[in-house]
């Protein structure tokens, strides 16, 4: 079982690129840029990592991201980010970025998105890790803001296929950027928002994610499963989820194993994900064995999650066929 899960050719829908920012690197980083670091050593920020909640880490979150400045930090914030994708057999990935942690520290939204593009196009061809982007906008900051950044953004719309939503979620409802939303998707972006695991007025934020906003994908999402009617629109839509089982054990202790198996029996297109791998320290690879092991899993099943993240990706028909075609292979020749 785990070397199958480690060789087996993965798709990842639900990783923030400033959440794969390592230790060594803010180190390393920190250095070139000449900022001086409260930690002695990359150990030390490790044991700082204290989360229990989502402001919690966020809060470490956003302080971390003081050492990118420069293009290049950015390039290699990705790049970094694809080789260890490389070595978990990703061979596709939807990575979200978050431009307003980093205009509002007086970074050109420019810096940030050159960087990260040429990151894209030298993983994929060299690493083999093909990639579109998602922008985030962050929704404890105002609509205004994100509208602003949304204008930012349009004159690099062949660099994006999609707009998330990300941040402190309490008090802060999809509705709250239907505009902005309804706009990105007049320019043909795909849409997506976080629905983080037990959140104040969850179920709520489903709905309006649902009736108000029309995402094409929820992330996070395992509370569609607390209310009948929502859990069976979710299903009657086909509706994708994007899971992040190590990051859920850091808010309910568990990686909910059972609601994810549950969402398989119910059809649902229930998707494994590492969200920010380098603070809960658990890349995509890691997030599947942990996640099988909790709940013993089958092969079958395992093969199912990532199956559903080629089916839900915002690929081309061409190119998801192309893609299963790999995954297809791989279980044939293992079994
Ligand atoms: N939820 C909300 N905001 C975030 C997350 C998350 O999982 N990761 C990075 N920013
Ligand atoms: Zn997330």
């Amino acid at each position: 079982m785990k070397a199958f899960i480690e060789g087996m050719p993965k798709a990842e829908l639900h990783v923030h690129l400033e959440g794969t920012l390592e230790p060594e690197h803010i180190f390393a980083l920190a250095q070139r840029n000449g900022i001086e670091l409260s930690y002695k050593t990359p150990q030390e920020v490790v044991d700082a990592y204290d989360f229990h909640d989502l402001p919690s880490f966020l809060t470490i979150y956003y302080a971390a991201m003081d050492v990118l400045r420069t293009e290049q930090d950015f390039y290699e914030l990705a790049y970094h980010y694809f080789e260890k994708a490389a070595a978990d057999n990703i061979v596709y990935v939807e990575p979200f970025f978050d431009p307003q942690a980093h205009t509002s520290r007086g970074v050109e939204f420019a810096t940030v998105i050159n960087g990260i593009a040429r990151a894209q196009e030298a993983a994929a061809a060299t690493l083999g890790v093909e990639s579109q982007l998602i922008l985030c906008f962050l929704r404890d900051m105002s609509a205004q803001s994100a509208m602003e950044h949304l204008e930012m953004a349009l004159p690099y719309k062949d660099k994006l296929i999609g707009i998330g939503l990300d941040s402190d979620e309490k008090d802060n409802p999809p509705s709250k950027f239907a505009q902005v939303f309804a706009k990105a998707r007049e320019h043909g972006l795909k849409l997506t928002m976080h629905c983080d695991v037990n959140q104040k007025d969850i179920h709520e934020h489903m709905w309006e994610c649902l009736n108000e906003i029309n995402v094409d994908r929820i992330d996070h999402g395992v509370n569609c499963l607390d209310q009948d009617d929502l859990t069976q629109e979710i299903v009657r839509r086909g509706m994708g989820l994007t899971v992040c089982p190590v990051s859920n054990r850091f808010v309910v202790q568990s990686l909910t194993s059972k609601e994810i198996r549950r969402m398989l029996e119910l059809g649902i297109k229930a998707t494994i994900n590492s969200d920010d791998p380098a603070y809960f320290r658990a890349y995509l690879t890691d997030n599947f064995l942990e996640l099988q092991r909790e709940g013993d899993y089958t092969l079958e099943e395992v093969v199912q999650l990532n199956r559903n993240a080629f089916d839900i990706a915002w690929l081309t028909d061409a190119d998801k066929q192309r893609l299963l075609g790999k995954l297809d292979r791989y279980v044939a020749r293992a079994s």
